[in-house]
């Protein structure tokens, strides 16, 4: 696709959306970037005006309905808002966790695209779905956040065909770790390492994590690969925008999935794979 029409982003504030917005910006679109707060993206439209691109700040909460207010013209929607939530297990994530980051996860983003698509309909265009590599992965101490991601993965899969006769596309984007407050806030011992019978294991959840070799990427970088396949009408449904992300969906696509899980689950457990 051309880089022409409005790009509308949320969760625009910091992080990867506000990187997003500014590389498709950068790129030619007129870039809607939204956020719960507005105050907080004078920084944002500042650069974009340094450059001549055009980005306009707009309010918007993904949980709160009333805030959504669409512009025709739209051709690329970026569903990037989300939250992460705590590392316990199952057994112990409240209820209310999980409804907090589907709220926002899934619902929100689900509301959001529900409302684009008739705006999308008039042009074709691309709705982009920022999900995670995690999902990939069988990561003890996520479940929810995982969870809410498969169910944006599944949603993404039957848009991609439902959307294909009205041209247009869909993507998921498959983060592995991006330099930006949520994995810096994540990253610590698990709440798990407290819960009787699974301190070793979140001992193990935390060094894997710190591995020096699992830098993350800079948010700009990811942007970038990010917009380039936002641009690309050859684009795959799932990418990565980062060397974690690009290796964890290689793997996933390489093997079925019980092989790719189970040194996994050999590590994360302390056991040998059977
Ligand atoms: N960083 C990574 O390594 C990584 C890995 C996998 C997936 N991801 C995904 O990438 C996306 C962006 O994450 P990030 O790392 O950039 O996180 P971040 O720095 O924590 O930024 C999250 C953004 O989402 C916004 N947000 C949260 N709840 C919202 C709501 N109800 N309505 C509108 N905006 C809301 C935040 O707004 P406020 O400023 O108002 O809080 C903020 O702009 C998320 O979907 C995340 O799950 C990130």
């Amino acid at each position: 696709m051309q880089a022409e029409g409005i790009a509308f982003v949320t969760g625009a504030s910091r992080g990867i959306g506000s990187a997003i917005a500014l590389e498709l910006a950068r790129r030619g679109f007129e870039v809607w970037a939204s956020m719960r707060e507005p105050e907080h993206g004078a920084g944002l439209a500042a650069r974009a005006a340094l450059t001549g691109a055009k980005l306009r700040v707009v309010h918007l909460d993904v949980t709160r309905p009333e805030t959504i207010d669409l512009p025709d013209g739209m051709r690329v929607l970026v569903n990037n808002a989300g939250i992460e939530g705590s590392q316990l297990p199952v057994e112990h994530a409240p209820i209310e966790e999980w409804r907090t980051l589907f709220e926002t996860n899934l619902f929100g983003l689900l509301e959001v695209t529900r409302r684009s698509i008739p705006k999308l309909r008039a042009g074709g265009g691309v709705v982009c779905n920022v999900g995670s590599a995690s999902v990939l992965v069988p990561m003890p101490f996520f479940a929810a956040y995982r969870a809410s991601k498969a169910a944006v993965s599944a949603l993404g899969e039957s848009l991609r065909t439902e959307l294909a006769p009205f041209g247009i596309r869909v993507l998921e984007i498959l983060p592995g770790a991006i330099d930006t407050d949520m994995l810096v806030r994540s990253d610590h011992a698990p709440e798990a390492v407290g819960r009787a019978g699974y301190t070793e294991m979140a001992e193990r959840v935390h060094r894997v994590r710190r591995n020096p070799a699992l830098a993350p990427t800079p948010t700009e970088q990811a942007a970038v690969a990010i917009a380039d396949a936002i641009l690309n009408d050859g684009a795959p449904l799932r990418v990565a925008p980062d060397p974690m992300g690009a290796a964890l969906l290689a793997a996933w696509r390489a093997q079925d999935d019980e092989a790719t899980m189970r040194p996994m689950l050999a590590f994360f457990t302390g056991r040998e794979a059977g």
